[in-house]
């Protein structure tokens, strides 16, 4: 993609969808790099487990408060608000918690460090609080999560767990949450219509974030293999 072209953020609904068929492309990359679970070692299993759990269980809802702070919308802050009670109310962290424990890949330093380059990425573009951009990057984020439940509950099976609500929540039960922010985003876009962003803007968060989940995957930071 050329990531020079500047678009206009006009209130369109075939711009929204042209922003989820690129968003679906990046996450079918993604789930297509994905090694066969069934080939993976006891040991790439857990560091899957234990770096996603090193991003998400203490990030999620902070970088969802800063797309709250960011949104302008009334209709954008109400499904993020939405977003964030459930997240809060029914304790989704402790929810993970269960999770990674029962599959016994409670993250380690080493795991912590190995994501640490490309979360700080994240948070820094989070902390610049850009409107439509963040939207962008909640709504790859939560419609990836979805899409990455099922391997993610086969990787805990194949480490000897049965604990499933996490995955199930979030993925079987979670396709309205990533619609929600679609409606977000459209709502968001159109308040921000005397606007335009450049394409590099619009995916910045998009692509520091699908950095991070590769090395959620691979274990190696982006920036270290470009060092
Ligand atoms: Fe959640």
């Amino acid at each position: 993609m050329n990531c020079t072209t500047s678009v206009s953020v006009a209130p369109s609904r075939a711009q929204t969808d042209s922003i989820k068929a690129y968003l679906e492309g990046v996450t079918n990359s993604l789930l297509a790099s994905l090694p066969d679970a069934a080939n993976l070692s006891p040991s790439e299993r857990r560091g899957i487990i234990a770096r996603y759990t090193a991003v998400l269980e203490g990030n999620f809802i902070y970088w969802m408060t800063g797309a709250y702070l960011a949104a302008r919308s009334e209709e954008a802050r109400s499904i993020i608000t939405d977003n964030l009670l459930e997240e809060v109310r029914d304790s989704h962290p402790a929810m993970l918690r269960r999770f990674v424990v029962a599959a016994d890949a409670l993250p380690t330093d080493t795991d912590a460090i190995a994501v640490a380059p490309d979360l700080n990425g994240v948070r820094l573009f989070i902390g610049r609080l850009s409107p439509v951009p963040i939207l962008v990057t909640m709504a790859f984020f939560e419609s990836w999560i979805q899409r990455f439940m099922a391997y993610l509950e086969e990787l805990a099976m194949r480490q000897g767990s049965f604990e499933n609500e996490y995955t199930q929540v979030h993925g079987v039960c979670d396709i309205a949450h990533s619609e929600g922010l679609f409606h977000a985003l459209q709502a968001e876009m159109a308040r921000a219509s005397d606007s335009h962003e450049s394409e590099r803007s619009l995916y910045e968060g998009v692509h520091l974030l699908r950095a991070l989940i590769e090395s959620i995957f691979t274990g190696r930071s982006s920036m270290a293999l470009a060092a």
